[in-house]
């Protein structure tokens, strides 16, 4: 059974430990609310819209729902919005890739919950000292921008001790409800779902990208720096698709040599090119050469066999995360 008063639960007002991760552009208000909705906690990235966008999604969930949802900065971008967004009342706030330090009490005059990433045991210690209300614990198995180089199940349980009485919630390579069960049996009290919720119907992903992360296994990932046009340094989890194995198969050059480079693979919505290597998921509205393009995923698609809504998804999780609880003995499905 789930503890519905575990302190997460009670610290972030849902009624499921089920948290939908911030994916960048493709977390919309429409899966952010619809996984509010659920019981769990929907989110958004706020770090690459203008104020103008972000406060038009915070509206929209707002109207679409009463409950809580999350907005996240990669504070590797300066978080021009934040004022903005605690000022609309957005009730808990994550960051990731940075330093939260100088933004912790900003957050905190405004009455918001704040959730900080963390990828080691002295991280976490000082991102409690400054204030967290609770952690995330990122494993290398995450999909996306991933900030951590260690297996989530050996990181867990030393954040977990770090964190003392401070909830974490786990991020990395979970799919089913089995999973949050191990994560929880290693002291997470709530979930962390990206590359799952990417695959739901109400997300902003393009079709072809969900279908890509349906039919892909953790093998069929990497772990790279291949699409860093628009942010260097940073590794990521992707989809090993046609433009990873060409670069993989000319030895992975460098920067300027790579097979190519300066190539237009398609266009946004509103017409904007979209170049090879580029950071760029594929939306909904995209054209061009959907497969081509920065197809971000977690270890996580080895357990994503089809695009449901988010609302069955959150049903889905809880429903065999109880049966997992209820039948210890049944050993833990693992990626790695
Ligand atoms: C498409 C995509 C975009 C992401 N964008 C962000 C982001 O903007 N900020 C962030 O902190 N994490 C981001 N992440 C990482 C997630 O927060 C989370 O750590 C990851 O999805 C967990 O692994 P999973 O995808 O296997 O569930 C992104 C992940 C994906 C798949």
């Amino acid at each position: 059974m789930i503890d519905l008063n575990a302190p997460l639960c009670k610290l972030l007002g849902i009624r499921l430990p089920i948290l939908q991760a911030p994916t960048g552009s493709i977390a919309g208000a429409a899966l952010a609310s619809a996984v509010s909705e659920a019981g769990g906690l929907g989110s958004m990235g706020a770090t690459w819209l203008d104020e103008a966008a972000l406060l038009a999604q915070i509206e929209t969930v707002k109207a679409n729902t009463p409950l809580p949802f999350m907005v996240n900065y990669a504070l590797a971008f300066p978080p021009k919005t934040l004022s903005a967004a605690l000022q609309s009342g957005v009730p808990v706030i994550t960051f990731s890739w940075g330093d939260p330090t100088p933004y912790l009490p900003h957050v905190r005059a405004f009455g918001a919950k704040v959730g900080v990433q963390v990828t080691n045991a002295q991280g976490a210690r000082r991102m409690i000292e400054a204030g967290a209300d609770f952690l995330i614990c990122q494993g290398v198995e995450a999909g996306g921008h991933v900030q951590s180089t260690t297996p989530l199940w050996e990181l867990l349980p030393q954040i977990v001790v770090a964190a003392g009485a401070t909830p974490v919630v786990a991020a990395g390579g979970l799919a089913r409800g089995a999973d949050m069960a191990k994560a929880f049996a290693l002291g997470a009290q709530g979930a962390v779902f990206g590359t799952r919720f990417v695959a739901s119907r109400e997300s902003l992903a393009h079709e072809i990208y969900k279908r890509e992360l349906v039919a892909a296994k953790a093998s069929d990932t990497a772990l790279t720096v291949c699409f860093n046009r628009g942010w260097e340094y940073a590794a990521h989890r992707v989809v090993r698709n046609s433009v990873f194995q060409e670069w993989e198969g000319a030895g992975s050059p460098a920067v300027g040599q790579r097979p190519g480079e300066g190539d237009t693979v398609g266009y946004s919505a509103s017409g904007e090119a979209i170049f090879r290597y580029e950071d760029v998921a594929p939306r909904i509205g995209m054209t061009g050469s959907i497969e081509a393009m920065c197809l971000y995923a977690g270890a996580s698609c080895e357990g994503i066999d089809d695009i449901p809504s988010a609302q069955e998804i959150v049903a889905r999780l809880a429903e065999e995360f109880a049966e997992t609880r209820a039948a210890p003995e049944k050993p833990f499905r693992m990626f790695f």
